[in-house]
């Protein structure tokens, strides 16, 4: 952990979950909690509720909990230092500066170096674009509809008729020549020196989600080659991980994460109220940046251009966003070529409109498949037929696959039962596709055995930590060993520690993970909701019920490691004399 626990723990204790979130959200007190609508989901009567007493959040209606690091994680979109370091500030706790090995120093300072360089071209580039000479420049904005605020928000900047300029400022401020070159501003030349590649451009500052300039994008003005000059890759320059406007979308709250080509088309779109659209950065969409919005939001609508190598932009994109588990859909902008142009002509509701009819990825790619086969002829129909049952064993889960099936059956005039046929024999001769891994975001599978062995585990620790006084009689029978997921199996473990010494704090538990998936999960682990029983005799058989279930997953799972883990034997042995001893044992809940 980044920071020592103890501190960690002093900054969540001082900063009350109530007071905190209460800055965001109008709280109204109910019984023993504090209740809002939740906003991490829609809804219109309130199922979020903040306790006081757990110092926790739990939203009813969508699932989310955690405490509040969790939440500022996921209000703000920080990181766990990011909110460590906003919570001590509100706290006005000292934190401790990191202490950095010599190679880690060195390296920091050069990454700190060239985001200050590329801050001051960017400063020089905001300048000139607003100075006389700029004029080409802002003119050209202008005539592309952007307001000065617009200009503002995103930084933007001119680069002048000269090359040589931008050298000599960022040399009067100090910068070695070093620095620039390696900042990707300026390159060097045995006949001319030090010179920028960046000229007669107008400039789009490249920022990170933390709103750091890291690199350039420079459009020509006038006709020239080539239209956009983007910065090389540099240290704090990786394409594949950044994408442009995403330091404004990730808070946008509307759901959904734009992507559309161009930076224009970014900024139009951020200037018309849609400040979730963002862009890759003059190379080709990347997992990496599925990835990253994945951070932030699990529905992907694509905007790019309507044109041929658009199209196969958006079937590329489809793909990647599937296997990094995002729904994606298709946003149709014809009759205009990209966004910027449909939103000049016919502005922000009618763009509206065609977000709320955006298309399923899966219809687009077979709409376009459609479109290379000719169905007038028999011959080429089948082979249509034929090719829609082969994407349709891409869907590994039985009712997904069967849901597609009839749609598309319906849509293009199939007879289903013989769509499923074909389908069968596809899958029989090259199997039904690898499921893709789903982030852990992503719906649950449910009722597999391993989801019932999970909840049941969740189950047994909600019912221990609101009733702590069962832990006395349990932990003969379980241990935190015998949680078998990992994140269980920690918090199990710290729990139970802390139930042996009579005081026991979930939210403290909780800020023992850093990623606010993993805090999600461990929250999740104090909130399950337990069965609604009434007799104590129904209330002792469920609790029985779940040890033993906790206790035979455990011992199948240790049996099934046999060999390979030198834990499992004597797991297995313990766990065989204690599932005997339990099925013979009364737990009594008095
Ligand atoms: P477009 O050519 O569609 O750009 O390229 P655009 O935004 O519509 O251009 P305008 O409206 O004429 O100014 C889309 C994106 O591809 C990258 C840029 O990121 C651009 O925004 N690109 C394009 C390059 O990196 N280099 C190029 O030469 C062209
Ligand atoms: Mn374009």
């Amino acid at each position: 952990m980044y920071y020592p626990e103890e501190l960690v723990e002093e900054i969540r204790v001082k900063n009350d979950i109530v007071d905190v979130i209460s800055g965001y959200l109008t709280l109204q007190k109910k019984g023993g909690n504090h209740w809002a609508c939740c906003p991490f989901h829609n809804e219109k009567t309130p199922s979020f509720s903040v306790s006081g007493n757990k110092q926790m959040f739990h939203c009813f209606g969508c699932g989310v909990s955690g405490n509040v690091y969790t939440f500022i994680m996921k209000y703000e979109n920080y990181s766990f230092q990011e909110a460590a370091k906003m919570l001590a500030d509100r706290a006005g706790v000292q934190l401790p500066e990191m202490e950095y090995n010599e190679e880690m120093r060195r390296r920091e300072n050069k990454r700190a170096r060239l985001l200050e360089v590329s801050k001051e071209a960017a400063k020089f580039f905001y300048y000139q674009l607003r100075s006389p000479r700029g004029k080409i420049g802002y003119d050209y904005l202008n005539q592309r509809g952007l307001s000065d605020e617009t200009k503002h928000k995103f930084g933007l900047g001119y680069a002048g008729k000269s090359g040589a300029e931008l050298v000599q400022y960022l040399r009067s401020k100090g910068f070695e020549d070093e620095v620039i070159k390696e900042a990707g501003l300026a390159n060097y030349s045995e006949k001319r020196g030090l010179l920028s590649q960046f000229w007669n451009r107008v400039m789009y500052p490249i920022q990170d989600i933390n709103h750091r300039v890291i690199g350039f994008g420079g459009r020509v003005m006038g006709e020239g080659e080539p239209k956009y000059l983007n910065s090389p890759e540099t240290p704090i320059f990786d394409k594949r991980r950044n994408l442009y406007g995403l330091n404004f979308a990730r808070t946008a709250r509307s759901g959904n994460i734009i992507l559309c080509e161009g930076y224009m088309d970014v900024i139009a779109m951020q200037q018309a109220g849609f400040t979730q659209a963002a862009a890759s950065l003059g190379t080709a969409f990347t997992q990496e940046q599925a990835v990253l919005l994945r951070r932030y939001t699990d529905s992907v609508l694509l905007a790019y251009d309507s044109d041929g190598a658009g199209v196969k932009a958006t079937l590329r994109g489809i793909g990647i966003l599937r296997e990094a588990g995002l729904s994606a859909k298709v946003i149709n902008m014809r009759p205009y070529k990209d966004p910027d142009e449909f939103m000049k002509a016919l502005g922000k509701e009618a763009f509206e409109e065609r977000i709320a009819q955006a298309e399923n990825s899966f219809f687009f790619e077979i709409r376009i498949l459609e479109s290379r086969f000719d169905m007038n002829d028999p011959e080429s129909k089948t082979k249509f037929h034929r090719e829609i049952a082969k994407k349709l064993c891409e869907f590994t889960e039985d009712v997904e696959r069967e849901n597609y099936i009839q749609a598309v059956a319906d849509k293009y005039f199939i007879g289903a039962e013989n769509l499923r046929k074909l389908v069968t024999s596809y899958a029989a001769q090259t199997g039904l596709a690898k499921p893709v891994e789903r982030p852990r975001t992503g719906v649950q599978q449910r009722n597999t055995p391993e989801e019932k062995a999970r909840k049941s585990q969740r189950l047994l620790i909600t019912w221990v930590t609101d009733e702590p006084s069962l832990y006395g009689k349990i932990k003969k029978y379980i241990t935190a060993e015998d949680f078998t997921e990992e994140i269980y199996r920690k918090v199990a473990e710290r729990l139970f520690q802390e139930l042996e010494q009579g005081s026991y704090n979930p939210a403290g538990i909780i800020s023992m993970f850093e990623d606010e998936e993993e805090q999600r999960e461990a929250a999740a682990l104090f909130h399950t909701n337990l069965p609604e029983l009434h007799t104590s005799q129904e209330r002792e058989k469920a609790f029985h019920d779940i040890v033993l279930t906790v206790k035979k997953n455990s011992y199948e799972y240790y049996t099934a490691k046999l060999g390979a883990d030198v834990n499992a034997l004597n797991q297995v042995i313990e766990g065989k004399k204690a599932l005997e001893e339990l099925a013979r044992t009364h737990i009594s809940l008095d």
